[in-house]
C-alpha cells in the first residue's frame, strides 16, 4: 500500500513537472452556495446596502460640514443631505474629466474652493468610460488622482494595449490574455469580445499582475477604505439586449441594469429583482441552484464588469465581421482561440440570475442575459440607480462628457433623455430638465447648471458639463491612447469643468445648491447664485 502510494505520489509529480503551467485567476470557481437568499425582489436596497450606508452617512455628513464651513462659516451644518456624483459614458475622455473633477473635490489631493466635496459624498456611479474611472478608483482601494495619474495611467494611456501595434509589442500580455479566456471556457462559460476586451482595459485601470485579474467586484468590500466607510457606495450601469427577438440595440425605455459590490439587478418593472454580485455566473432557476448547492464565484471579475459597461460592439450588429481590422482583429483572433466567432460574440454574456424567477418577467425566459453598455439607451449618465426612493438622495453632481455633438461635447440631451423616461418609470424624485434646443440657448450644454432648485419634492441636479476650458477636451470616444501631455491637460481640465473655470465664487455657489433643500437659512450670497445658476 505504501508502495502504491509512494508510485502515484511520484507519477503525479512527474505529471505536475512536465505539464505546461497554465494559470489564470481570471476563470469563474465553484462554490458552495451561500446560506443567504441568492435572489429577492427589489422592493427597497438590501439590507447590505443599508448597513454601508448606517456607517458611511456620518461619515459624509461630517465632510460634508466641514467643506460647508470651509467654504462659508455661515452655513449651517444641523441637517445635511446626501449627495451623489456620476460620471458619464465617453471611453477615456469621459475617464480623465471625471478624473479632475473627482480632483478638484478632494481635499486629499487639492486646495481648492471646492476640495472636500469628494469626502461629503455617498454615492458614486458610472458608466461605460465613467465605469473604468469608478473601477479604477474602487478597485485600487480609492488612491488620489495624482497618484493613479502618476503611477497608473499616463504610462498605460501612452502605450495602451487596445492600439494593436502596442499589443504586438508585449507578446507576453496577449499570451495571458489567450490563457485567461481560454480558462473561462474550460469552467464552462463561452468568452466572447468583452472578456478580451475587458482584460486589455485592465491592464490600464488595475494594478497588479495581469491587468489586476484577482480584483473582483465583491472584493471591493474587503478593500479598507470601503471597510472603514471612507468613501461612497459604488454603483456601475449596464444594459440587456432581447437578442432572441432579434434586436442588437437596446430601446430607449430598456431596463436598466446595477452593478454593485454587494447586487447586480434591476429596481425595473419587468426585472424588479437582485442576485448577490460574489455569485454572479451560477446557473440559477427561480432564485435558485440548478444543481443543489453548486454556486460560482469569481465570475465577477472586475475587469469583465467594466468592460461590460462599456461594450459597444453591439453596434456592429450583425455577424461578426470576418474582415475586421485594428484591435477587433486582435479579439476575433482571440475568441476564435476558443470558437468560431458569432452574432453573439458582440455581447458579454451572463447566466441570467432571473431565469424563471416570477417577478421578472421580461427577462424569466431567457437563459442568458445579453450585457451591454450602459450608455446605449441614449441616457448616458448613471442615473435611474441614484432616483430610486430608497436610495433617499437629495443632490446629484451630474459629470456630463458624452459626445452628444460633431465636436464630442454634451448638449443635454442625455439628461432631457433621462428626464423623459424617469417620467414613464415613475421616477418622480427627477427633476425637470428642459430639451436641448434650451440647454444650448442658454449655455446650460456649457456651464455648470441647477435643476430642480425650487421644488422640494425633487433632487437638486448639479450639472457639470464637459467644456474645453483650458484643453481641447473634446476628444474622440474611440480615442484610446493618450499622450502623457494629453493625460495631463484633459485631467486638469477635468477640475475647470468642477469648478466652473476656477471662478472664485463658484464654490460656495456649488455649496448653496447642495444645502438649498435643507430648510436652514442661508448665506445671503446663496440667491445671487440661484439667480445664475438655476434652471427653473
Ligand atoms: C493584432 O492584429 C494586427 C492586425 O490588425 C496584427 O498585425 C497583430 O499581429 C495582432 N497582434 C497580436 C498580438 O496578435
Ligand atoms: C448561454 O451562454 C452560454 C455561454 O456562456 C452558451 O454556451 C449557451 O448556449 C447560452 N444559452 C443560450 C440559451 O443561449
Ligand atoms: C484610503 O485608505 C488609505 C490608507 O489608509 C488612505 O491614505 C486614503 O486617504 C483613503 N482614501 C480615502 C478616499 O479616504
Ligand atoms: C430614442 O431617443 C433618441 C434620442 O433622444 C431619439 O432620437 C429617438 O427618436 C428615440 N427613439 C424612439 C423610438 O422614440
Ligand atoms: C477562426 O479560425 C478558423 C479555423 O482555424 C478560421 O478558418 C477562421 O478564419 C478564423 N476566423 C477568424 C475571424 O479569425
Ligand atoms: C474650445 O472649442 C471651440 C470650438 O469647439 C474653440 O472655438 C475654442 O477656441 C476652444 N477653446 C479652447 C480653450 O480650446
Ligand atoms: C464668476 O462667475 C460669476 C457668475 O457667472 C460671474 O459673475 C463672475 O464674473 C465670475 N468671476 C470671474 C472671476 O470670472
Amino acid at each position: 500500500m505504501y508502495l502504491t502510494f509512494s508510485l502515484l505520489l511520484i507519477s503525479f509529480l512527474d505529471f505536475i513537472s512536465s505539464a505546461p503551467v497554465v494559470t489564470s485567476g481570471y476563470a469563474p470557481v465553484p462554490a458552495v452556495c451561500p446560506s443567504t437568499p441568492l435572489v429577492r425582489t427589489a422592493t427597497g436596497i438590501s439590507s447590505s446596502e443599508s448597513a454601508y450606508l448606517a456607517s458611511r452617512l456620518p461619515i459624509a455628513s461630517a465632510a460634508l460640514g466641514k467643506w460647508l464651513q470651509k467654504v462659508n462659516p455661515s452655513f449651517s451644518t444641523s441637517n445635511l443631505p446626501v449627495v451623489a456624483l456620476t460620471t458619464s459614458g465617453g471611453g477615456l475622455r469621459s475617464l480623465l474629466t471625471g478624473a479632475g473633477v473627482v480632483q478638484a473635490f478632494d481635499s486629499r489631493d487639492t486646495d481648492l474652493g471646492t476640495s472636500g466635496l469628494y469626502q461629503g459624498l455617498t454615492y458614486q456611479a458610472g458608466l461605460s468610460g465613467g465605469g473604468w474611472f469608478l473601477s479604477s478608483l474602487a478597485g485600487n482601494n480609492y488612491p488620489t488622482i495624482s497618484s493613479l495619474e502618476a503611477n497608473l495611467w499616463t504610462p498605460a494611456f501612452a502605450d495602451s494595449f487596445l492600439v494593436p501595434a502596442n499589443l504586438a509589442a508585449a507578446p507576453a500580455v496577449y499570451e495571458q490574455v489567450v490563457v485567461d479566456i481560454l480558462a473561462k471556457q474550460a469552467a464552462g462559460y463561452s468568452p466572447t469580445i468583452v472578456d478580451p476586451y475587458g482584460r486589455l482595459l485592465s491592464y490600464q485601470l488595475l494594478y497588479g499582475p495581469d491587468g489586476g485579474v484577482t480584483d473582483q467586484l465583491a472584493s471591493i468590500t474587503g478593500l479598507s477604505n470601503f471597510t472603514s466607510h471612507n468613501v461612497p457606495f459604488p454603483i456601475i450601469t449596464a444594459l440587456n439586449v432581447e437578442t432572441s427577438t432579434g434586436v442588437c440595440l437596446p430601446p430607449n425605455n430598456t431596463v436598466i441594469y446595477e452593478f454593485s459590490p454587494y447586487e447586480f439587478g434591476s429596481f425595473d418593472s419587468g426585472v424588479n429583482a437582485f442576485t448577490q454580485t460574489q455569485y454572479l455566473g451560477s446557473i440559477l432557476s427561480n432564485g435558485a441552484p440548478v444543481i443543489p448547492g453548486h454556486c460560482e464565484t469569481n465570475f465577477d471579475n472586475l475587469g469583465f464588469i467594466l468592460g461590460t459597461s462599456s461594450d459597444v460592439f453591439n453596434a456592429l450588429c450583425t455577424a461578426f465581421p470576418a474582415d475586421a481590422t485594428g484591435i477587433l482583429a486582435n479579439f476575433s483572433a482571440l475568441i476564435n482561440e476558443t470558437h468560431a466567432l458569432t452574432f453573439m460574440d458582440e455581447f458579454a454574456i451572463y447566466p441570467n440570475p432571473f431565469y424563471n424567477y416570477p417577478h421578472s418577467s421580461l427577462v424569466s425566459s431567457q437563459k442568458n442575459l445579453t450585457l451591454v453598455d450602459g450608455g446605449e439607451s441614449n441616457q448616458n449618465n448613471p442615473l435611474f440607480p441614484l432616483l430610486q426612493p430608497s436610495r433617499n438622495i437629495n443632490v446629484i453632481l451630474v459629470n456630463d462628457n458624452s459626445a452628444d455633438t460633431s465636436a464630442n461635447f454634451p448638449d443635454g440631451s442625455e439628461l432631457y433623455q433621462t428626464y423623459m423616461q424617469a417620467q414613464l418609470a415613475g421616477l418622480t424624485k427627477m427633476p425637470t430638465v428642459p430639451p436641448t434646443s434650451v440647454f444650448l440657448a442658454n449655455g446650460y450644454n456649457i456651464r455648470p447648471t441647477f435643476f430642480g432648485c425650487n421644488d422640494n419634492t425633487k433632487i437638486t441636479i448639479v450639472y457639470l458639463p464637459n467644456h474645453n476650458y483650458t484643453f481641447p477636451s473634446g476628444e474622440s470616444t474611440e480615442k484610446v491612447q493618450y499622450s502623457p501631455s494629453e493625460t495631463q491637460g484633459m485631467i486638469k481640465n477635468g477640475q475647470q469643468v468642477a469648478t466652473y473655470g476656477m471662478n472664485g465664487s463658484f464654490a460656495e455657489c456649488l455649496a448653496c445648491a447642495v444645502v438649498k433643500k435643507t430648510g436652514d437659512t442661508l448665506p445671503s450670497g446663496c440667491q445671487a447664485c440661484f439667480t445664475t445658476f438655476c434652471y427653473d
